[in-house]
């Protein structure tokens, strides 16, 4: 397969710096001696992974005191969301299916009777560095004692199950739990004392969609101003990755409310997407201004998860969509519709000027090539599908969600990647 050129690889520079430790810092400095001296060699080994071939500099050599993954400010390195995807068979999948029972059933494939396994098989492999591979267990020692929580919608759901496989793994029977309260899902791995978490919230702003189960509403409407209604929940959390874009996308002004719910007469505007987008995006920096210490905690942000649901984008036949797709799209310069663009735009503008370092995770060119990725038809449907349905896939068939093990697994690669060299 062509090899899928996607953005050319920054200057290299220097991937872990020394930090100072501020006085303020005091409590977690037995966390980062702990680390420091159990797996010092370990964050080296990843500099050298990671690093073109030159010799280290000091303040790599130097990496036993650099803090484990807070940071201060963003740095320059390697772009690992510039590259192509390799068949990997000897390293991937990094799980079953069937060894995680965590995955919800809307996106167990095999076990809804999708045929190949091939999806499970790549690997990302960045053009200017490697990846690190992930490792579970140094994962669960930076979390010990910590909380990390997704927020976000369905897809960042599906993110979040994906990291709770990839450690799983390596937690024994009994010391691992999945407890559900409303909006709230926690993973706790016990002997770590450390939970990973997701919180239902897919426009991060109060909405008339916030109900974990029933969410499906013809007229969406989000508040502004509203952050604090969900942002209460995420306080004291030390690792945060939001997404949201998926629920925005109604083809249609978005309602932003000014006065509440409860309401009898609604008073709201109607914006263009983009602007309500802005103004939520604005909100998320804005709490993580007021209730993130960028010394002691990272937040990330996930961008566009793309869809694959018109196969003309991509020249397919008209009238197809990801439905029996089992390669991958191979111009390494193919986007998707030009609409997730300008929520792109968006991002970079508000992203691009926070104090409080928002850590971008560009999954949107990398996952666009993998239409092959989606749950399509195999998985639990909310419906059995009408005999219709049946005789027409393409028409119930989901593009949106990702298999898992699959795609999500390198979004979590990345975050892995990021955590140790932001
Ligand atoms: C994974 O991390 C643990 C803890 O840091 C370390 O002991 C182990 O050697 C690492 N495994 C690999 C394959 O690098
Ligand atoms: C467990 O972790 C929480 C943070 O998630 C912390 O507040 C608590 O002190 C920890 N407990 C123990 C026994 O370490
Ligand atoms: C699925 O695609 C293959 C070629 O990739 C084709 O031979 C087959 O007919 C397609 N199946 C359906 C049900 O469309
Ligand atoms: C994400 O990556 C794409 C190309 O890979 C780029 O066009 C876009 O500007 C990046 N987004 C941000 C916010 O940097």
């Amino acid at each position: 397969m062509k090899p899928l050129i996607t953005a050319s690889s920054s200057s290299p520079s220097s991937l872990l710096r020394k930090a100072p430790l501020p006085p303020y810092l005091f409590p977690s400095l037995a966390f980062i001696l702990f680390v420091a001296v159990l797996y010092g060699e370990n964050l080296c080994m990843f500099g050298q992974q990671l690093q073109p071939t030159r010799p280290l500099s000091r303040a790599e050599k130097e990496c036993n005191e650099a803090l484990p993954f807070a940071i201060g400010k963003e740095e320059e390195g390697c772009d690992i969301f510039g590259g192509r995807w390799v068949r990997d068979e000897s390293t991937r999948p990094h799980y079953l299916e069937s060894q995680c029972p965590y995955i919800q059933p809307q996106l167990t494939c095999q076990a809804h009777g999708r045929p190949d396994k091939e999806y499970q098989l790549w690997r990302w492999q960045p053009h200017g560095c490697s990846l690190p591979s992930f490792n579970a267990t140094l994962m669960l020692e930076t979390l010990r004692g910590k909380r990390m929580m997704f927020i976000g919608d369905s897809l960042n759901r599906g993110q979040f199950v994906s990291m709770v496989c990839l450690l799983q793994t390596v937690i024994p029977e009994g010391a691992k739990s999945m407890e559900t309260f409303g909006s709230l899902t926690v993973f706790t791995a016990k002997d770590y004392n450390a939970t990973i978490e997701f919180y239902w919230a897919p426009f991060l702003l109060e909405s008339n969609s916030d109900n974990a189960i029933v969410h499906r509403v013809s007229d969406r409407m989000v508040r502004k101003g509203s952050i604090n209604k969900h942002g209460k929940h995420w306080r004291g959390v030390d690792i945060i990755v939001f997404n949201t874009y998926l629920w925005w996308m109604t083809g249609m002004k978005m309602k932003v409310l000014r006065g509440s719910f409860d309401d009898e007469v609604k008073d709201f505007v109607e914006l263009p997407t983009e602007d309500a987008y802005r103004m939520a995006m604005k909100s998320m920096v804005r709490w993580a201004q007021k209730n993130m210490d960028p010394k002691k905690t990272r937040v990330f942000f996930v961008t566009m998860s793309p869809l694959h649901t018109k196969s003309i984008e991509w020249g397919g036949a008209p009238g197809g969509n990801c439905y029996n797709e089992t390669t991958m799209i191979e111009d390494p310069n193919y986007w998707g519709p030009d609409c997730s663009k300008s929520i792109m735009r968006v991002i970079g503008e508000v992203l691009g000027k926070t104090e409080v370092p928002v850590t971008l995770l560009n999954i949107t060119q990398l996952s666009s090539y993998r239409k092959d990725a989606h749950t399509s038809i195999h998985k639990k449907q909310w419906h059995p599908p009408t005999p219709e349905q049946l005789a027409n896939p393409v028409s119930y068939a989901d593009c949106v969600h990702w298999c898992l093990p699959g795609l999500q697994d390198t979004w979590n690669e990345l975050l892995f990647t990021k955590l140790f060299h932001p």
